[in-house]
């Protein structure tokens, strides 16, 4: 069984999907395993460094594909990458599948099984798993660092000779994974920090993190979280008054990071051009629902750009991969979690068990044909 990881082919993507320990582990349950030449490099993994973990170094994409019963990526290949591959070779990556039936097609005509990392179900047995959390984890917490950054103020009170710093005030919208580390973040670097969320189960978890909530908490807050533990989309009343609250609040905020989210919706815009305009010179927005549409009005994807009141709104893309060698670790972890599930143990080959719940809730493509439930028509 020959578990391949290419390099990534687009440029700006700096995480690689093993690293030398989960490539031990694969060896250990008897994969030969090919990594690309210089396909941890930006990672701060060389080849060396896998091949003394076990792997051979593929020359180069095609060569490294070759035969592999299974392939691992961080984002989803095109068909022409997976040429050489088995038949029904495992692919598995974060696939980014809606609003690109194209490529999964095409992958499906290339006869792979894809599977969406991203789809997971968050249950307790895919916890080790879970991309949406392990990446969310590292981008909450680079969203502080890059809004320190930009900052042009330190961000704990200090006492000095020269006189005395007041600390820097930092707003968390959207209590997630992201948000949860956001606040941590904040916190440990000295900022008065508080939160906001639509669903209620947040607050308790705000308030441990030594944070002050700050919320609409009327009768649709009470409502707000759906079975799954995601948010609602909130009726036009409360985002009216929801923006009433947020636009007192954040006049005075030095530092706002945003991650609030809605599952298979743009993210609410939450900040206003308005709100923008009434926060000071050289305060900072870190959106980092800006991949899904933005929480702030002026966010601009991939720049970080001035406002006519000097207020620095940054939109950085890929925020977890702004951090590469921690996010490529938890990520090949996932990874390596998954992968376990599709290989028998005993015969050491891939055995996917097409019945397990897993590979139903991520499975994209089998037989040359789309077969999630999400993308068949009328879905
Ligand atoms: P997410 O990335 O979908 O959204 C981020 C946050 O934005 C959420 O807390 C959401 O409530 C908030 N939000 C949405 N609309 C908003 C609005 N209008 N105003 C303010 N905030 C708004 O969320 P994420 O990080 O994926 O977590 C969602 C839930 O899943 C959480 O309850 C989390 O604890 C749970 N979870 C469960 C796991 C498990 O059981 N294995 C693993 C990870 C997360």
């Amino acid at each position: 069984m020959l578990i391949a990881i290419p390099a990534e082919t687009d440029p700006a993507e700096c995480r690689v999907a093993a690293t030398p320990e989960t490539v031990k582990k694969f060896a250990g349950l008897g994969a030969e395993v090919k990594v690309q030449a210089g396909a941890g490099l930006k990672s701060g993994i060389p080849d060396q460094d896998y091949a003394l973990a076990g792997a051979t170094i593929g020359p180069g994409a095609l060569a490294t594909v070759k035969d592999a019963d299974i392939v691992l990526r961080v984002r989803r290949p095109g068909a022409a990458d997976m040429a050489g591959a088995k038949p029904g070779a495992a692919v598995v990556a974060i696939m980014d599948p809606y609003g690109h039936i194209d490529a999964l097609s095409s992958l499906a005509a290339a006869g792979v099984c894809a599977f969406a990392m991203e789809l997971m179900p968050r249950i307790t047995r895919a916890q080790t798993m879970d991309v949406l959390s392990s990446q969310a984890n590292i981008a909450g917490y680079r969203a502080v660092i890059d809004a320190a950054a930009e900052y042009g103020r330190v961000i704990p009170m200090m006492m000095t000779a020269a006189g005395m710093i007041p600390p820097a005030k930092i707003f968390i919208m959207g209590v997630g994974v992201a948000g949860l580390q956001a606040i941590a973040t904040a916190r440990k670097l000295g900022a008065i920090v508080t939160a906001t969320d639509v669903r209620p189960a947040t607050k308790e978890q705000v308030v441990s993190l030594g944070a002050k909530f700050v919320a609409v908490e009327d009768e649709e807050f009470q409502q707000a979280e759906t079975a799954a533990g995601y948010a609602k989309e909130m009726s036009a009343g409360y985002k009216e008054k929801q923006a009433a609250l947020t636009a007192s609040h954040i006049a005075a905020q030095d530092i706002v990071v945003a991650t609030a989210l809605i599952p298979g919706r743009p993210a609410p815009v939450l900040v206003t051009a308005a709100m923008v305009e009434s926060m000071r010179p050289g305060a900072v927005i870190v959106d980092l629902a800006v991949e899904r549409g933005g929480n702030c009005e002026l966010t601009k994807p991939g720049e970080t750009v001035v406002s006519k009141n000097g207020v620095k709104i940054v939109g950085h893309l890929n925020v977890a991969g702004r951090l590469p060698a921690t996010a490529s670790a938890l990520y090949a972890k996932n990874l390596l979690a998954f992968v376990e599930t599709l290989i028998d143990s005993k015969t050491k080959s891939l055995a996917i068990k097409w019945d397990d719940e897993l590979v139903k809730a991520t499975l994209l493509t089998k037989e040359g044909g789309l077969v999630h439930r999400n993308f068949q028509a009328g879905a």
